[in-house]
């Protein structure tokens, strides 16, 4: 998994998931471009990323916002020269305050949409030319399980994560031409501060988990729900988008592949 002198966007890398596939990735010899809402959180990531001698750089980023999003690519592309791995990870489970509601309103719908799937489209079509132009790239979408099964309560995210495998697909047969491979990870159960938001809204519906900290309703989940029984963590997502991005996987695209303890087995 050499990814020696190769660059690397992660969007929503300062936090969580994002921020062990920037760590992982760096590991394995990648520069890189920690991009985020949070531009504090982002610039704290890349110092991390520096500490294994890597090249890095922070810089905010909104995919919600067409501007932003050729902001970065330019600055990025004017940096490093080139861009040979875009990793997709910036999500949200609603519109400000969703964890305060049970089911999700029409501003958590739209926002949902905006962020996890039209983010994603606008990222890679972004990062697509300058792919073209060295004829290879790879794009590794953050899906979840939670886009291989609906459920009730967050139909929501669900439907987008849902929408982010189909537009995996779509995206690998369009770029397979270019020698460009596009690839989604499906993370299970990890402790992240988006779960940690979910665990309370999920303790405020369910008199079982009354009295339970969030740590504790997620451990609860995880014991439920894991067949391995333990979380994932996201060093095990890194892990695989690390292989995606490297050449050991240019015969795989058009995938979505679980990282979930056994959770969904389809
Ligand atoms: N935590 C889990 O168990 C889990 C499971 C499956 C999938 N996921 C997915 O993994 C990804 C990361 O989740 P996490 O748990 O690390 O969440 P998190 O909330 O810890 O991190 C999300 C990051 O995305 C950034 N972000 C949000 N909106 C943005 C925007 N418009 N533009 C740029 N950056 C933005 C945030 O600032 C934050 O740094 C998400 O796509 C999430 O849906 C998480």
């Amino acid at each position: 998994m050499d990814l020696t002198g190769k660059t690397a966007i992660v969007t929503g890398g300062a936090s969580g998931i994002g921020r062990g596939i920037s760590l992982v990735l760096a590991g394995q010899g990648a520069g890189i471009v920690v991009a985020d809402l949070n531009p504090q959180g982002a610039e704290a990531v890349a110092a991390e990323v520096a500490e294994f001698g890597r090249e890095s750089m922070s810089i905010a980023l909104d995919v919600t916002d067409p501007s932003s999003i050729d902001a970065v690519t330019e600055a990025v592309v004017g940096r490093f020269g080139k861009i040979d791995i875009l990793v997709n990870n910036a999500g949200v489970a609603g519109a400000a305050g969703w964890d305060e509601r049970q089911q999700a309103n029409i501003d958590d719908w739209d926002y949902t949409y905006q962020v996890n799937l039209r983010g994603v489209v606008l990222m890679a079509e972004a990062v697509a030319p300058s792919m073209m132009e060295q004829r290879g790239g790879k794009i590794i979408n953050i899906a979840s399980i939670a886009g291989r099964q609906g459920s009730p309560t967050i139909t929501h995210y669900n439907a987008s994560k849902a929408g982010v495998i189909s537009l995996t697909q779509g995206l690998a047969a369009r770029l397979a031409p270019h020698n460009i491979n596009v690839n989604a990870i499906c993370p299970g159960l990890l402790w992240t501060p988006l779960w940690e938001r979910l665990a309370a809204r999920n303790r405020s519906a369910d008199d079982q988990l009354a009295g339970l900290t969030e740590r504790q309703v997620f451990e609860k989940r995880v014991a439920d729900s894991i067949p391995l029984g333990r979380e994932q963590t996201p060093e095990d997502i890194g892990k695989l988008a690390a292989f995606l991005a490297s050449e050991d996987a240019h015969n795989i695209t058009g995938q979505a592949i679980n990282v979930d303890g056994g959770l969904r087995m389809n």
